[in-house]
């Protein structure tokens, strides 16, 4: 592995106190929440450490935050984002939260594609939304796409009220074309549905793919009231515990609207400072684990292959979450859980994404080759 990335070292890691490492003993080895083992890039340990030693620890300010993610958008992404649109969260998930509250009655309907990150499913719950199922259609490679059809008859039910869009897609790896993009603003369009889209894993876009951040677009869409996109370091760079993210409004009463909730959207402030090194500084870093993902993701092709044939799998074009259809090893709906049991390695569970996630389970592969051939091995060992 390039040395900006560490070693992940068993012992090492296992010092860590996050929710990847803490949750299981020592004896089962973690690949589900979406943390990655690398070290963390040397400009974002400095930026923060800088200001702890500064006692520069109060609240928030959003300071360069906007022209950093601007910087980013325009050098790695194509886009060239206006930071007077831009707003620091705390979270991309607090951020859509407060957004669906603003825009939304309770009872609304927030329609997505499962399989599909699970806080989609049930975040929105806690504030009298529902779900509206639009699943992904999927071939017999395993290859996942939008669906047009199940879209337009979710979008057509009287209580849609917004799509969420997980662009890249969480956990099948998609990455959507602008045709797609073009697709899904043309129905939320014609039948009057905001569109919130989460741009979360978009800086971990693959060697293959292109990325098209939705508000780029040239449709009127991107410039509605209620379009969203959000964002943030924290996958990309791996700072989820330093709680910011971004949130960009597609017009100015957007922009408003985030202006007025700041009290509910205050994100960390040792946060902000970090994701402005990431976007910043920590560009060789960010080139680095593109390569480890995607040597990761080819690595596991092979091994799969070798150790679990019965296992689909359809490489992700973005990140670092590998999706697995375990259904024919008569597993039943979790196999996860058999996983951990018998092989004590835990991925996340397959149910958790939606009743398209039965017999499926997703493995975290932003670690190194070992850790990656280790998992694979334990998964083997339980059957
Ligand atoms: C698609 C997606 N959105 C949001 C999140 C969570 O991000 P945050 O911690 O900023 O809420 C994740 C984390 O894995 C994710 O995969």
């Amino acid at each position: 592995m390039d040395p900006l990335l560490g070693t992940c070292s068993l012992t090492e890691l296992r010092q860590r106190k996050s929710f990847k490492w803490a949750t299981y003993p020592p004896d089962v080895l973690p690949a589900f929440v979406a943390e990655m083992d690398f070290a963390v890039a040397e400009p974002i340990t400095r930026a923060v450490t800088v200001a702890l030693a500064r006692g520069d620890t109060g609240y928030a300010h959003m300071g360069q935050l906007g022209e950093a993610f601007a910087q980013f958008a325009s050098d790695r992404l194509g886009w060239q984002p206006d930071p007077a649109r831009m707003f620091a969260i705390p979270d991309v998930m607090t951020g859509i939260a407060e957004v669906i509250e603003g825009i939304t009655p309770p009872g609304a309907g927030i329609i997505v594609n499962p399989p599909i990150y699970p806080p989609f499913r049930f975040r929105f719950g806690f504030y009298r939304r529902h779900i509206i199922d639009a699943p992904l259609a999927r071939d017999s490679a395993g290859r996942y796409r939008l669906d047009p059809d199940a879209i337009e008859a979710a979008l057509a039910r009287p209580d849609a009220a917004v799509y969420l869009l997980c662009s890249p897609h969480n956990p099948t790896g998609n990455v959507w074309s602008r045709a797609d993009l073009e697709m899904v603003a043309d129905a939320c369009q014609r039948h009057k549905v905001a569109l919130l889209v989460d741009e979360i894993h978009a800086p971990l876009v693959l060697r293959g793919a292109r990325f098209v951040p939705f508000l780029s677009l040239d449709h009127e869409l991107t410039r509605a009231d209620s379009t969203f996109a959000f964002t943030s370091a924290s996958k990309g760079w791996n700072i989820p515990g330093l709680k910011c993210g971004l949130a960009v409004a597609g017009s100015a009463v957007g922009a408003r609207l985030l202006r007025q909730r700041w009290e509910a959207l205050v994100a960390s402030h040792l946060g902000i400072l970090g994701s402005v090194a990431a976007f910043t500084e920590a560009l060789p870093w960010l080139d680095a684990v593109l390569a480890q993902l995607d040597q990761n993701r080819v690595l596991l092709t092979r091994l799969l292959a070798e150790h679990l044939p019965g296992v689909g799998y359809a490489p992700p074009r973005a990140s670092f979450l590998a999706w697995l259809d375990c259904r024919a090893l008569g597993l039943g709906d979790n196999p996860a859980e058999v996983f951990r049991e018998k092989g004590k390695v835990a991925l996340s569970r397959g149910p958790d994404f939606g009743p398209q996630g039965h017999g499926f389970a997703r493995l975290n592969i932003g670690t190194s080759p070992e850790l990656i051939e280790e998992a694979v091995r334990r998964i083997a060992s339980a059957l």
